[in-house]
């Protein structure tokens, strides 16, 4: 087969797996190992396999709790590692270039990748594919203020054929900070994955630090890839990982995707795209009640970009090291 029939061919049977999803997703979850998921986009099959795949040395995995910015890191790569072509980008599917591990069309059956394989993931890390933990392989895990995250995450949940219902904004946060979400608790996936802070191949980065400085940021991914940019490319990663530029972006924006899977009608997916929406959306007492649980869970670890509020970053201040600065692991 030449490569244009080839991916003609990847194509089809893309279209036919995303309606065989789309047919089966009914807004319940399972639970493996008391982690709940959606089914009909996950199952134990699929996670068991996720936790037993092989690794290769070279693949880079990038690692969120859902909301957190996984599709922007995910542009971001795909450019990095098209030495900041647009080409991939805008011919191929955002779930084809970094798919994704644990899914039902799970990431390690694909035999098309090419390497240095991208791949992304929601797990905890407990869940996390084992044969990474004694690999060179990298991991990029990407964080954001949870309050964020549980926004973005209930506007979500009202497009999103997977998810349940979100319910009122009270029930919604409730269930955020008990855990009772899809993929568990936010605190718990942070806090376990950040215990691999300060190993060679993990990186941790944030949503926060990426609106922040996006240039830098891009820089310090490629340190951390070992992929050095010049001065042009590095630029073109930037203009095209920017927000306006991955809504406008057929392969970026999801509008691939059928109303029963992703209902755009409602809501975008790329929604805002900005820090600090939560305080557009929480009352004084749901904000209350969240710092209570995110003081109580967060004891012991080093401050992070959205525990700092912009009126107390001046240079005068005198924070805890940030996760970035850390020099030895928190021990949760
Ligand atoms: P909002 O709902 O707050 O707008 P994920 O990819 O992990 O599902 O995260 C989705 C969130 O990342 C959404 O947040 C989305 O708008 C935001 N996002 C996606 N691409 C972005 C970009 N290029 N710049 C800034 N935010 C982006």
């Amino acid at each position: 087969m030449d490569r244009l029939t080839e991916s003609r061919a990847q194509w089809d049977k893309d279209e036919e797996n995303i309606s065989e999803i789309s047919e089966n997703v009914s807004g319940e979850y399972f639970r493996y190992k008391g982690i709940p998921f959606p089914v009909g986009i996950y199952s134990p099959e699929s996670i068991s396999i996720a936790e037993n795949a092989d690794v290769e040395d070279d693949d880079i995995f990038i690692i969120t709790y859902p909301k957190s910015g996984t599709n922007w890191m995910i542009e971001i790569l795909s450019l990095i590692l098209r030495d900041g072509d647009p080409s991939w980008t805008r011919s191929v599917p955002i779930w084809r270039r970094a798919p994704w591990c644990e899914t039902i069309l799970s990431a390690f059956s694909l035999s098309d990748l090419s390497s240095p394989r991208l791949m992304s993931s929601h797990l905890p890390i407990q869940l996390f594919t084992k044969a990474f933990f004694n690999s060179k392989a990298k991991v990029i895990y990407m964080s954001r203020n949870p309050r964020d995250v549980v926004v973005s995450l209930y506007h979500y949940s009202k497009i999103a054929g997977q998810l349940k219902d979100p319910g009122t904004p009270d029930q919604f946060l409730q269930n955020f900070l008990q855990g009772e979400v899809q993929f568990g608790s936010w605190f718990d996936h942070i806090k376990g994955w950040i215990r691999m802070q300060g190993k060679e191949n993990f990186l941790f980065i944030t949503y926060e630090e990426l609106q922040q400085d996006l240039h830098g940021s891009v820089q310090r991914i490629c340190q951390f890839l070992g992929r050095p940019l010049d001065s042009e490319a590095l630029s073109s990663v930037v203009v095209h990982s920017a927000f306006n530029a991955m809504k406008a972006n057929a392969m970026s924006n999801f509008t691939l995707l059928p109303p029963s899977l992703l209902d755009q009608r409602r809501g975008a997916f790329l929604r805002k795209g900005v820090c600090g929406d939560w305080k557009n959306h929480f009352t004084v007492a749901q904000s209350e009640a969240f710092d209570r649980v995110y003081r109580e869970q967060m004891r012991g670890l080093p401050t992070f970009p959205w525990d700092v509020a912009p009126e107390d970053s001046s240079p005068d201040s005198d924070p805890s090291p940030s996760p970035g600065q850390a020099s030895e692991p928190p021990n949760p």
